[in-house]
């Protein structure tokens, strides 16, 4: 991690408001996000068993998951976001933290992998989306399996089987983190 950088990017960015956290340094050089610590937990829940696999992330945002998944020992970790803005700093992000993941600024609707990956992380996109239909065109690119964040009672998961499901900690009162296990 260069600190420097990392301080500076701080710095350029006093004025922006994130939605994901950006942490540098964990509690020394952090940018504030919404729901701030509930998010930092609801990675660390997500990525206990994260160790030698690979993490797509559809609609990364900033890359927090992305980052935070490389530092609890992912490899080969990709994020696609449409957002230009959000795309340019998780790649500055990933520069300064010198992280290896790679982003995409890309519809997720349309983004097509090119690899397959263990794990697929679709959490909180909005406006939503149809998930079942991602759900259905990723499940041959995902090996092991989904983590979705959608809100509650508007996601049509029939035929799909989830093997977990609990209150998102970082909205708790409207949505839910799922575990779908892929088919593939
Ligand atoms: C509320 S944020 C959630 C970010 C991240 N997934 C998380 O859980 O922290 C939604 C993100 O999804 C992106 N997004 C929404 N629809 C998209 C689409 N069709 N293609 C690519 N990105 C999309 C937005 O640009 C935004 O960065």
């Amino acid at each position: 991690m260069n600190k420097a950088k990392a301080v500076q990017f701080v710095f350029d960015n006093v004025h922006t408001r994130f939605y994901q956290p950006v942490i540098f340094l964990p509690g020394i050089i952090e940018i504030e996000g919404r729901w701030h610590e509930a998010t930092k937990n609801l990675a660390d829940t997500l990525f206990k068993n994260i160790k030698g696999k690979t993490v797509l992330d559809l609609g990364c945002n900033t890359g927090f998951f992305v980052h935070e998944a490389i530092r609890n020992g992912a490899i080969g970790t990709t994020g696609v976001d449409y957002d230009a803005v959000a795309i340019n700093k998780a790649k500055q992000i990933n520069n300064i933290l010198e992280h290896d993941a790679i982003f995409i600024q890309e519809n997720i609707e349309r983004y097509q992998p090119r690899e397959i990956f263990d794990v697929t992380l679709i959490m909180a996109i909005y406006p939503p989306l149809r998930v079942g239909s991602l759900l259905k065109k990723h499940s041959g690119y995902t090996s092991e399996y989904f983590v979705l964040e959608c809100d509650l009672d508007t996601t049509d998961l029939e035929g799909f089987d989830i093997v977990d499901r609990f209150l998102s900690p970082r909205v708790a009162d409207q949505r839910e983190i799922i575990f779908v296990k892929s088919s593939l």
